[in-house]
């Protein structure tokens, strides 16, 4: 795991509790900048020092919950997602694919004799056909994972570059031979205009957040942000390359949950709200996109069957106790962030997106809400060309 700002503000904050914890007041002075009357008066000494940590990620929430400010950068809450994910379920964890299959045209019987990495190609397959991809073609890959679709391109002949924001998902995808940066996709690249034949972001911009979940103005300013990264991609497009994009929608009637708001902090982010005013086609809209939309597909249930049929999958509550929890409490004693990341595995709030229901215990049930309108949330699929 890579040194990010909030590993450095933690370690900070933990060794100023644990010097006063031990009543250090010269190291206090030294390090700290502070006077003995002030070391005297402050009100958190003894064993209690200890809880500042947690007292401060408290009060840091609280100010998120009122106000919409991030005093964390959500890059990094995002980064450590993602690197504990991997920590915590080990290598080859969710069988690596962090987003949805693909089922269409398959029976029940087809798809149980199929292995995750299966109904992934063939979403692979799916995509590079929407994209009308070809050997020789160069694909940028925005939030690339573990780079399985780069993997996957690297066996047709096709060129994948890929980034992430996740030093550990680089180290996988660079053992894989692939070539992955660690960047964030909002910076812009100039040496990247004009020189890809496609984009793919698939599952990617859910990060992309400037506010809390819980208030309607932050998804204003999200589908502003997108339309500003998708101005990125088309300058980065060569002419008439193609973009795919896959991203998880919130219905307008869930997002002021507290599952919502859970799941949002877990990873660091944001989705899309369901509603024409705010979601991902009105940010294509306000590019130079604008009306060349050549496909469109809701694709919930493929994220739904990706889970349930993966015994791996990061969002299959029964697998995930057993192994990576105790690492993620233990984690959470230093980084008390982790903790949003525990509960939102241990209530298995992944499948709540797709039935509306908590998800607790050893056999959770899970199902598959139909309705779009009762669901908490929607995949969309959609490709547009430059
Ligand atoms: C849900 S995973 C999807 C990974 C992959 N596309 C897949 O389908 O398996 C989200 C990915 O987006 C990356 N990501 C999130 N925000 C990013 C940003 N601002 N810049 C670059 N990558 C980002 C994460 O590091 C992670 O690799």
């Amino acid at each position: 795991m890579r040194i990010n700002s909030i590993v450095i503000i933690y370690a900070i904050i933990w060794l100023f509790s644990i010097i006063l914890f031990l009543n250090k007041k010269d190291i206090l002075k030294k390090f700290f900048f502070l006077t003995t009357k002030q070391i005297s008066k402050f009100p958190l000494k003894g064993k209690y020092a200890l809880a500042i940590p947690f007292l401060i990620t408290l009060l840091h929430e609280m100010i998120f919950i009122i106000t919409g400010l991030n005093l964390l950068r959500i890059k990094d809450i995002t980064e450590i997602f993602y690197d504990l994910s991997m920590f915590a379920t080990g290598e080859g964890g969710a069988d690596e694919n962090y987003s949805e299959g693909y089922f269409e045209g398959l029976s029940e019987q087809q798809i149980k004799q199929m292995g995750p990495r299966d109904y992934e190609n063939r979403k692979f397959d799916k995509i590079l056909e929407l994209l009308g991809a070809k050997q020789g073609s160069k694909i940028l890959d925005l939030g690339c994972g573990t780079s399985t679709f780069g993997a996957y391109c690297k066996t047709k002949g096709i060129e994948v570059i890929g980034l992430t924001v996740s030093s550990e998902q680089v180290k996988h995808a660079k053992s894989k031979g692939l070539v992955a940066y660690r960047k964030d996709y909002k910076e812009h690249i100039p040496e990247f205009e004009n020189s890809f034949d496609h984009i793919l972001i698939l599952g990617s911009s859910e990060h992309i957040t400037t506010g809390s979940g819980l208030v309607i103005s932050s998804y204003k300013k999200k589908m502003d942000k997108l339309s500003e990264i998708l101005t990125l991609c088309y300058s980065y497009l060569k002419t008439d390359g193609t973009i795919f994009y896959s991203g998880i929608h919130m219905n307008p009637k869930h997002y002021k949950t507290a599952e919502n708001f859970i799941l949002l902090r877990a990873y660091g982010g944001l989705f899309q709200l369901d509603h024409p005013d705010y979601d991902i086609v009105k940010s294509f809209e306000n590019t130079e996109f604008k009306g060349n939309r050549m496909f469109s597909r809701d694709s919930t249930r493929d994220y739904y069957l990706a889970t349930v049929h993966d015994e791996n999958h990061f969002g299959q509550a029964t697998t995930f106790a057993s192994s990576g929890m105790l690492k993620l409490l233990a984690v959470s004693a230093i980084y008390p962030f982790a903790f949003y990341q525990y509960i939102y595995y241990t209530l298995g709030l992944w499948m709540w997106m797709w039935d509306g229901n908590l998800h607790l215990g050893a056999d959770p049930k899970y199902t598959f809400e139909e309705d779009k309108e009762k669901r908490p949330c929607t995949l969309y699929w959609h490709v547009y060309r430059k």
